[in-house]
């Protein structure tokens, strides 16, 4: 049924297009080797509604931590705090795949725990799937959980929420035994279940291995554009932030078109400018 929108100073009726449907995670599936999969994360309704008709995926990532919220690393983010901005990117978008990050503490100790945590992630934000870091360790909870209905997107390589074992964010699989190590974790991940996997801040030859060799798409964060796909953090991209890792592209300067706004801002208001002749009541119209 279409709907319509109404002009009523010319009483113009302009059908407005049927909602895109929501991409699924069979269609996400299916895109390994093909058309690149985009996808961003988003932390907000607005956000998302700008997002959704161009990316694929929107993900919900625990990178809030430190985008929403200044925390330090993503580790003292909770599972309420991915529900509340899980179920608000779900309310702003109609057409990508959502995915919501499994925050450090609640899906590690078993995969009882995990199904507990990532059922009440799809129940209270309408989501289609969840995404958990971790290698082979995690490959039979990644199986417990899709057993049981609950999609997966696995994340490998660089591993925020595993900070204090790695020593830092830098680049993984610079040695061989490293690189040996992530690319039989990629394949413990897919060959458990999971539906696609981020690789994350590994070299370029590791990425390309890992993409070549697991049957799952694999998404790029500082890995290689041969991958099935790419992810960004999107304040990151936005240009949001002065710094920013050595594999993000900004695709804009927000930080500085925001700076010159609300400096214009401030002058207008400082010379009492603002609010102008269009933004004040008349007492009678
Ligand atoms: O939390 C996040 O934003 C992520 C992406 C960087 C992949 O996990």
């Amino acid at each position: 049924m279409s709907t319509y929108t109404l002009d009523t100073a010319t009483s113009r009726a302009t059908p407005v297009p049927a909602p895109m449907k929501r991409l699924t995670v069979p269609a996400i599936r299916e895109r390994k080797g093909g058309e690149p999969i985009v996808m961003l994360t988003a932390y907000t309704m607005r956000m998302a509604q700008l997002l959704d008709p161009h990316c694929d995926v929107l993900l919900v990532g625990d990178s809030l931590a430190q985008v929403i919220y200044g925390l330090p690393s993503t580790l003292p983010v909770t599972l309420d705090m991915m529900i509340a901005h899980g179920a608000a990117v779900v309310r702003g978008s109609h057409h990508a795949l959502v995915v919501i990050d499994m925050p450090f503490g609640c899906y590690e100790e078993s995969p009882e725990a995990a199904f507990r945590a990532a059922a009440r992630v799809l129940a209270e934000t309408g989501a289609a799937a969840v995404k958990l870091e971790g290698g082979a360790a995690m490959a039979p909870t990644v199986r417990f959980l899709v057993e049981r209905g609950i999609p997966v997107f696995g994340h490998v390589g660089l591993t925020p929420q595993a900070v204090n074992m790695l020593g830092g964010y830098g680049a993984r699989g610079r040695s061989e035994a490293e690189a040996e190590k992530i690319l039989a974790d990629s394949n413990a991940i897919a060959d458990a279940g999971a539906f696609a996997l981020v690789v994350e801040g590994v070299v370029e030859p590791l990425a390309l291995a890992i993409t070549e060799s697991v049957s799952c798409p694999v998404i790029g964060i500082g890995a290689s554009a041969g991958c099935d796909g790419q992810v960004l953090v999107v304040d990151d991209m936005l240009g949001m932030f002065e710094r920013t890792p050595r594999f993000v592209k900004k695709f804009d300067d927000l930080a500085g078109r925001i700076s010159a706004a609300v400096e214009t801002y401030a002058r207008d208001v400082r010379a009492r400018e603002f609010p102008g002749e269009g933004q004040i009541y008349a007492p009678k119209n």
